[in-house]
């Protein structure tokens, strides 16, 4: 059995496959229409989400098979006390595969060695966020054609950012990759992942704190969120929430095939003036990460569709 926790729990080529599965799903919807039938998928989820619980409701559905599960601690036994070790154990009776999401870093692992179905990490605290990698990578690579020879800016909240943090993780395994981090000195990436990981594996990268500065070397701009459910005061979260905000004037200093890359939900960082681009792909992105759900779904599952 296979869990998902960390986007590098995937080969490369393993990576390639479920890509290939997920823009085949996109061509051909009415072939994985029936693969799932009589499977469940519980989302458990601790955290606040739209996209990423609605996308694995969706992608499940798309795939004939049901949902169950609850949408925030408040409502589950958590507020009782219960640990997601006995919980896990209990929704392996119910469903057949589970996406969970919590705010402490490593819940889902622990759930996963107590499970007797495959668990997805569906974003554990500021740590990991794996499915949205998966997501961000068939983005990337459906619309650039490639996920090599890139160079990404990533901006904004780096420090609590964990889409940024799986992201990196899974992008330097592919050639010619570079990065440039653009934050305020407050929100800058966490050691462990600038030396543990950039710096160890020799990854070129550079730190700047003007989005201005970045924008005319870079193929893929991902702008992110300030985390305001990560910060200790408010009064530091008022002072950086509007650092960057992407403008029409500033997308003017970008590359013509640039793209604007979005985990989403947007607050602030991107002007809604900027929708309109046509390399503004946030909105395309949270449509793969239903296709690429799909992918991950029936690849856990052990699911064929021939
Ligand atoms: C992200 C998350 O939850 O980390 N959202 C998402 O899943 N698309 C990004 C965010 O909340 O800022």
């Amino acid at each position: 059995m296979r869990h998902l926790m960390s986007p590098l729990d995937f080969s490369v080529d393993e990576l390639d496959k479920l890509l290939d599965l997920a823009n085949d799903i996109e061509k051909n919807p009415g072939k994985y229409a029936h693969a799932c039938e009589g499977k469940k998928l519980a989302t458990c989820f601790y955290e606040p989400s739209t996209r990423t619980r609605l996308s694995f409701e969706a992608a499940m559905l798309n795939l004939g098979g049901s949902v169950l599960g609850f949408s925030s601690a408040d409502s589950s036994s958590a507020a009782k006390g219960e640990s997601v070790s006995d919980t896990i154990r209990i929704i392996s009776c119910y469903a057949d595969i589970c996406a969970m999401r919590h705010p402490k870093e490593g819940a889902p692992l622990v759930a996963s060695q107590k499970s007797l179905i495959p668990v997805i990490n569906a974003g554990d605290g500021g740590h990991q966020h794996p499915t949205q990698t998966l997501t961000d990578l068939l983005t990337i690579r459906s619309l650039k054609g490639r996920l090599g020879d890139l160079t990404i800016g990533l901006c904004g909240d780096l420090k609590f950012g964990r889409t940024v943090h799986s992201l990196i993780n899974a992008l330097i395994r592919y050639p010619g990759i570079r990065f440039v981090l653009i934050s305020p000195e407050e929100l800058k990436i966490p050691s462990y992942i600038r030396e543990d990981v950039l710096v160890a594996n020799g990854i070129p990268f550079t730190e700047v704190e003007r989005l201005e500065d970045a924008m005319p070397e870079l193929d893929i701009l991902y702008m992110t969120r300030v985390q305001k459910e990560r910060f200790f005061n408010e009064e530091d979260y008022v002072r950086l929430k509007n650092y960057y905000i992407l403008t029409k004037a500033k997308m003017e200093l970008a590359k013509e095939d640039m793209l604007v890359l979005h985990p989403l939900p947007r607050v602030n960082e991107i002007s809604v003036e900027v929708d309109d681009d046509p390399r503004a792909a946030y909105f395309r992105q949270a449509q793969y990460g239903v296709y690429v759900r799909m992918a991950l779904i029936l690849t856990l599952l052990g699911i064929e569709v021939n």
